[in-house]
């Protein structure tokens, strides 16, 4: 269907017009069923399309509808989301999945109200499903988003602050038209990440230029402004790899940790020395490194062999201890952090 120009929907013509010739075929645009679209929304909070999309086509196909993911074990949820990290979202996944098959009978919330309600669900993701799957107008921001506009409409909000989001908000709600408003917001997401990308864009082949304001003012570099920047934080962890012949130690982590659910080793202040007996400790010198949202991790690890005489004494401290002895064939199904897998990886599992 062709687009109408009017003057105060040029940016939304132009955004939509660049969209439509810089198509890309991504599988969660094929379908108009809210619950893989949510599926896809859910794994693009956390990372990239080239790198989502194998996860998409993973839970996809593991559950198909959202029974198949409400009825499956919270373990192997995890693990197919291992390596995406931040697994609190793969718990409120589960979560969301049981809670609309248990009180909802099934039926996905279909209004950005109500999608807004479910544990997980910010205004992003609720404006993307209502838009891709019922053609409700409402307007995804993020930061691509925010850059957009900010350099387009020259505005030098801070995009840390409190109120970015709502002046943004407004913005984008206006912008977005009524008719087709999922493709509005898909050719902004587009536009954002691969056009008026943060660092050197192309401007002299962007459809925009001519109307925006960063570009004609020569303010492309600093725009968008953000000031509050988040202090990340280093930690220094060492784990320890005890091991009984093929049996290893695991933690399972607990609640109200952002690995909850996720299996790693004892770290090394939690063990006492002399506990396991005198054992001699091999220190791997490979340092891995690990970025979390707040934190920066320098992790090693040292190899602990327990003699098969002391397997009893070994099982006694993991049971008051908490801790868990899997067998080595076991390993593979266990959900671990991604720091975890690259270690094993290392030692040839
Ligand atoms: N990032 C977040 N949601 C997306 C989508 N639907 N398509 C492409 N990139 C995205």
């Amino acid at each position: 269907m062709p687009l109408k120009q009017t003057d105060n929907q040029a940016f939304s013509y132009q955004i939509i017009q660049w969209y439509r010739e810089n198509p890309r075929d991504l599988p969660w645009r094929n379908t108009s069923d809210p619950y893989q679209i949510w599926l896809s929304e859910i794994i693009l909070q956390q990372t990239r399309v080239a790198q989502g999309m194998p996860y998409y086509y993973a839970f996809t196909e593991a559950y198909p509808t959202v029974r198949d993911l409400a009825l499956a074990p919270e373990q192997e949820v995890l693990r197919l989301w291992q390596g995406l990290g931040y697994y609190s979202r793969a718990r409120n996944l589960h979560f969301c999945a049981k809670y609309i098959w248990n009180e909802l009978g099934g039926n996905f919330p279909s209004t950005y109200a109500e999608l807004v309600k479910l544990k997980g669900v910010g205004s992003y993701t609720a404006s993307a499903i209502s838009s891709f799957a019922f053609g409700e107008a409402k307007a995804v921001v993020d930061g691509n988003v925010f850059r957009v506009l900010a350099r387009y409409f020259g505005i030098s909000t801070d995009i840390a602050s409190s109120s970015a989001k709502k002046e943004f908000e407004a913005l984008a709600n206006q912008l977005i038209p009524q008719e087709n408003p999922g493709e509005f917001n898909q050719a902004m997401m587009d536009f954002g990440s691969r056009q008026c990308v943060p660092k050197n864009p192309d401007c002299s082949i962007c459809p925009l230029n001519s109307g925006c304001f960063a570009n004609s003012q020569n303010l492309v570099q600093s725009l968008p402004v953000k000031i509050n920047k988040v202090k990340v934080k280093e930690r220094h962890l060492n784990y320890m790899v005890i091991r009984c012949k093929k049996d290893w130690v695991w933690k399972k982590r607990g609640s109200g940790d952002i690995w909850e659910g996720l299996h790693d080793f004892p770290l090394e202040e939690n063990v006492e020395s002399g506990l396991l007996g005198n054992v001699s400790k091999k220190t791997i010198p490979k340092k891995y490194r690990h970025i979390l949202s707040h934190q920066k991790l320098e992790v090693r690890f040292s190899e602990i062999e327990i003699p098969e005489e002391n397997r009893n004494s070994l099982s006694e401290w993991c049971e008051n201890e908490g801790y868990l002895l899997v067998s080595e064939s076991e390993i593979d199904y266990l959900a671990k952090p991604k720091l975890i897998v690259n270690f094993l990886r290392d030692q040839g599992f």
